[in-house]
C-alpha cells in the first residue's frame, strides 16, 4: 500500500490499495469531478446506480454533469432504503445493463451509501462473470467502510448480507462535498466506525477524534479529510492481509455481534447500524473493565465519546436482552456465524478469537438497561 498527499488543490489525500487481485486508488478530496471523468472517459457504456433521495439533491449537480460529459451513461435509480438491497433490485440492475447495452468493456457506477454500493458493486461482480465498478459514496459510513475492501452483497429474506461476492472497485471518489446534505444523525452514526478504527488499530488517531470533536462535528473539511483518509488506510492495512475474511479482518467486526443482535431484534427499524454498533462496543468494553482486563478509564473515554456524538449509551428498559441473546446463539448454531469474539487488551490493541461466556454479556446488556 502505497500512500501521499497530492499537490491538486481538490485531491487532499490519494492511497492506492494493492491486494493480491486488484489495485485501485481512494481519492479523498473536494471537487473530485474531474479525477471522476478521467477514469470513467474511458468506459463505452456506463450504467450509474443511485437512489431517489440523492438523485433528488444531485440530477441537476453531479449527476446531471456526469450524463452532459459522458453520453455513453445511463442512470438508473432505485428507492431508498435497506430493504431493496434485494434480489428484485438486482434483477431489475441487470435488465437495465442489458437494455443500455452495457458489455463485458462496461462499468457501474455506484453513486451512493452502502446499500447502493453494496447492490451495485455485487451486480457487477456477477453481470457477465464480473464488469468494473467505481465507487462513489456519499455517506461517511460509505466513504471510511462499505466502498473499500471488496465486499458486495444483498440481502435475502433471511437474513443480511446472504448472497455476495469479492470484488473490488477500479476506484473511489471520497468528495467531501456530499457529505453536507447527510443528514446529522447518518453523519453520527457512520463516526461510530471511525472510532471503531482508533479504539482497535491506532490509539493516536483515537486521540486525535478525541482531541478535534468539535472541529469534525461541524464537518470542518480538513478534519473530515484527514478522518477518512486514516480510516481508509487503516481498514486498507488489515483487508490486505485478508482479503477474504479468514482471519485477522474479523477484528473489523469489533462490537458487531451484539450490534447485530440489537439490529435483527428491533428489526432494523430502531436503530442505524452505526448507533448499533456503539451498544455492541460498550458492552464489550463495560464487560472487559468489569472482568478486570481493560482499564476503567477507556470506558470513561468512550462513554464521553459517544454522547459527544449522539451516539446510544443505554439499552431502552424495553429491550429483551433474551431475545437479544437468542439472536447471538442463533448465528452461533448456524455455523456460519459463529461469533468471533474481538476483545481490546488498551487502545489501539484487538485480539480475537477468544470465546467470551454469553451469560456475562446477558448480564451485561442488562447492566446497559440499568444505566439508562
Ligand atoms: N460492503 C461492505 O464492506 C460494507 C461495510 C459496512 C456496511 N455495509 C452496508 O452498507 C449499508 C449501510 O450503508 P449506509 O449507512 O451508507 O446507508 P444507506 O446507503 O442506506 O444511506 C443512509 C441514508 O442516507 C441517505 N444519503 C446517502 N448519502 C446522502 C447524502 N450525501 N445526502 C443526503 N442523504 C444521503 C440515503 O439515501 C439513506 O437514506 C448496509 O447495507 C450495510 O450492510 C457494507
Ligand atoms: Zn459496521
Amino acid at each position: 500500500m502505497r500512500d501521499h498527499i497530492e499537490s491538486n488543490e481538490s485531491i487532499r489525500y490519494q492511497l492506492a490499495i494493492e491486494t493480491e487481485t486488484s489495485s485501485y486508488p481512494i481519492m479523498i478530496g473536494e471537487g473530485l469531478f474531474d479525477a471522476c471523468l478521467d477514469t470513467l472517459e474511458k468506459y463505452p457504456s456506463i450504467l450509474l446506480l443511485t437512489n431517489d433521495t440523492l438523485l433528488d439533491l444531485y440530477h441537476e449537480g453531479v449527476i446531471g454533469l456526469l450524463q452532459k460529459s459522458l453520453p455513453f451513461l445511463s442512470c438508473m435509480s432505485i428507492p431508498d432504503g435497506e430493504r431493496y438491497k434485494n434480489i428484485d433490485t438486482l434483477r431489475e440492475i441487470y435488465e437495465r445493463l442489458l437494455s443500455r447495452g452495457v458489455a463485458r468493456d462496461g462499468c457501474v457506477v455506484a453513486f451512493g451509501g452502502g446499500v447502493v454500493g453494496d447492490v451495485a458493486g455485487f451486480a457487477a461482480a456477477t453481470f457477465m462473470r464480473g464488469i468494473d465498478y467505481v465507487q462513489i459514496p456519499t455517506t461517511l459510513l460509505a466513504m471510511v467502510d462499505s466502498s473499500i475492501g471488496g465486499k458486495t452483497g444483498i440481502n435475502l429474506p433471511k437474513g443480511k448480507n446472504m448472497i455476495g461476492s469479492f470484488h473490488h472497485p477500479r476506484a473511489v471518489f471520497c468528495d467531501l462535498d456530499f457529505l453536507d446534505t447527510l443528514p446529522k444523525r447518518e453523519y453520527h452514526a457512520g463516526m461510530m466506525e471511525v472510532i471503531k478504527y482508533g479504539l482497535i488499530l491506532d490509539d493516536a488517531f483515537y486521540g486525535f477524534i478525541s482531541a478535534n470533536r468539535e472541529q469534525i462535528a461541524s464537518r470542518d473539511r480538513e478534519a473530515v479529510a484527514y478522518l477518512i483518509y486514516r480510516s481508509c488506510q487503516l481498514k486498507a492495512q488489515i483487508v490486505v492481509q485478508d482479503e477474504k475474511e479468514k482471519g485477522i479482518r474479523a477484528i473489523l467486526n469489533f462490537g458487531h455481534t451484539i450490534g447485530h443482535a440489537i439490529e435483527s431484534h428491533t428489526n432494523y427499524a430502531t436503530y442505524l447500524h452505526g448507533e448499533a454498533v456503539a451498544l455492541g462496543a460498550l458492552a464489550l468494553i463495560r464487560h472487559l473493565v468489569d472482568k478486570n482486563m481493560l482499564d476503567c478509564h477507556v470506558l470513561e473515554g468512550f462513554i464521553g465519546m459517544l454522547q459527544f456524538f449522539e451516539l446510544p449509551t443505554f439499552l431502552p428498559p424495553a429491550v429483551d436482552v433474551d431475545a437479544v441473546m437468542s439472536h447471538i446463539a442463533y448465528d452461533k448454531k448456524r455455523g456460519s456465524g459463529i461469533p468471533k469474539w474481538v476483545t481490546l487488551n488498551r487502545i489501539g490493541f484487538v485480539t480475537w478469537g477468544q470465546s467470551v461466556e454469553l451469560e456475562e454479556i446477558r448480564e451485561v446488556l442488562r447492566g446497559l438497561q440499568k444505566n439508562g
